[in-house]
């Protein structure tokens, strides 16, 4: 069996991408097992055998004492026999699936497998997935059968960028395999590192769904919150104000608006609304949640904008400055930012905007949006927007923002990270 002979050194565990998931996972089962961590980007794994992680979230200290080597070889998978892949599975402009890194990678892990092996996908993907896209792949490069040859599984990652407490050991981790004996298997071998507990989904695509509609429901939720903020404005309630009263319910869910960005919250819905709509289902609810999350930049610059024409200031005239630019707080990570998108749309109006983020990487920021990170912030803006709760910016009083300003200033607080103030200042937030 699989598990026995990777606790006696006799195989070894593969993990495919070492990125936000596939690294932090790696590390982990390198305290137990002999691994191989392998990935197509030769400079990110030089990083990494300096003992460092590109992604910025692990400390050099995690790298010590592990039983792993680093690889973009993938001769070297031959050595393998558990591999679990965790490449990116975007979306692409159209918003459709991308699978092509997650069937490149099937295709290096196909050509390395054996009699006896496993395969596990942990990268985020619709409901059928793995064995309608996935599995006739590994059969076509590795020339073996499926069930009788090898073995596959789903066990989706949870882990939260940024979050220190809830790492992957700490999330009870869901798993799933192509018959009861693997989904056993694959749970022991992942009970080995997992301290909160393993759930046996009954099957693959059932763990495929789990994971997909996780992310959904996050996604709906802060829709509807983002909705009730447009619609509350307009009649000129505080948001925050009424989710304080409503939440005192004891089944009232707490959810805030704000910008959907990133790559799984607003991304995984679309691969749920592709396989929907390919069984000839088209979604409402799904789709309409999209839509209010993506359209909040816009309405966000819209409010900015009536805001500064009503103290007679026009657009043209407008100086803004953004604070935070990654796609959630504490992060370095830019991707699907939608900062970046208020920034366009304000820009769209003429306005002037300059943009701050000590935690963003400016090099990125300038290939990714084509926009000039500032080192800090300077004076004489007309507002202010922070759009990303960074703990450095909790310490910002009132005093600060106007001391950035000129006369008579806007604050837009769109994480709601400071108490509403009036003193020389207006407040906005979602
Ligand atoms: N980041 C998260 O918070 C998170 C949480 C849960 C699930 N997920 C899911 O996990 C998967 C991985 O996401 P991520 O954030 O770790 O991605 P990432 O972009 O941080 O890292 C992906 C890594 O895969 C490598 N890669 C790309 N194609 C490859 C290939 N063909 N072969 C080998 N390596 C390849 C890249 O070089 C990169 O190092 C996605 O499906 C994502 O939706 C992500």
């Amino acid at each position: 069996m699989v598990y026995e002979a990777l606790k006696k050194n006799e195989k070894r565990i593969a993990v495919i991408g070492l990125g936000y998931v596939g690294l932090p996972l790696a590390l982990e089962f390198a305290k137990k097992f002999e691994v191989i961590g392998f990935d197509i980007n030769a400079d990110r794994i030089a990083m990494m055998e300096a003992g460092e992680d590109p992604s910025n979230e692990l400390e050099s200290d995690a790298f010590l004492n592990k039983n792993i080597r680093f690889s973009a070889d993938q001769t070297d998978l031959r050595n393998a026999h558990f591999f679990i892949v965790a490449v990116p599975t975007p979306v692409d402009e159209h918003k459709v699936p991308n699978l092509t890194p997650l069937l490149r990678a099937t295709q290096t892990v196909g050509k390395a497998l054996k009699r006896g092996d496993y395969v596990v996908f942990e990268s985020t993907v619709y409901p059928g997935c793995t064995e309608e896209d996935c599995i006739p792949i590994l059969e076509e490069e590795s020339g073996l059968k499926f069930e009788t040859d090898f073995k596959v599984g789903y066990s989706p990652e949870r882990i939260n960028p940024g979050d220190k407490e809830h790492t992957v050991d700490k999330i009870l981790k869901i798993v799933s395999g192509s018959d009861p004996v693997s989904c056993s298997e694959i749970g022991k071998v992942y009970g080995e590192i997992i301290t909160a507990g393993i759930y046996e989904a009954s099957s693959i695509k059932v763990a495929e769904a789990a994971k997909v509609i996780e992310n959904t429901q996050r996604d709906l939720n802060i829709s509807f919150m983002n909705e009730l903020s447009i619609i509350f404005d307009r009649m000129g309630i505080d948001t925050q104000e009424v989710l304080k009263a409503a939440g005192t319910k004891w089944n009232f869910l707490k959810f805030y608006p704000g910008l959907v960005g990133g790559h799984c919250i607003g991304v995984d819905p679309y691969y749920l609304l592709h396989k929907a709509k390919e069984l000839g289902y088209d979604p409402q609810v799904i789709l309409s949640g999209r839509r209010i999350n993506d359209s909040m930049p816009s309405f966000i610059a819209k409010r900015l904008v009536q805001m500064m024409i009503q103290r007679g200031k026009s657009p043209q005239k407008t100086r803004v400055l953004v604070l935070g630019i990654t796609f959630k707080e504490n992060v370095s990570d830019i991707r699907n930012s939608k900062v970046a998108d208020l920034i366009k749309e304000l820009e769209a109006y003429s306005i002037k905007v300059d943009v701050s983020d000590s935690y963003a990487d400016a090099a990125e920021v300038k290939h990714e949006y084509d926009l000039d990170l500032c080192d800090q912030p300077g004076t004489g803006y007309d507002a202010v927007i922070v759009a990303v709760n960074h703990s450095q910016y909790a310490n910002y009083d009132e005093e600060y923002f106007k001391g950035l300003c000129n006369e008579d200033p806007i604050l837009m607080d769109l994480k709601g990270i400071y108490p509403p103030t009036k003193n020389g200042l207006t407040y906005w937030r979602l």
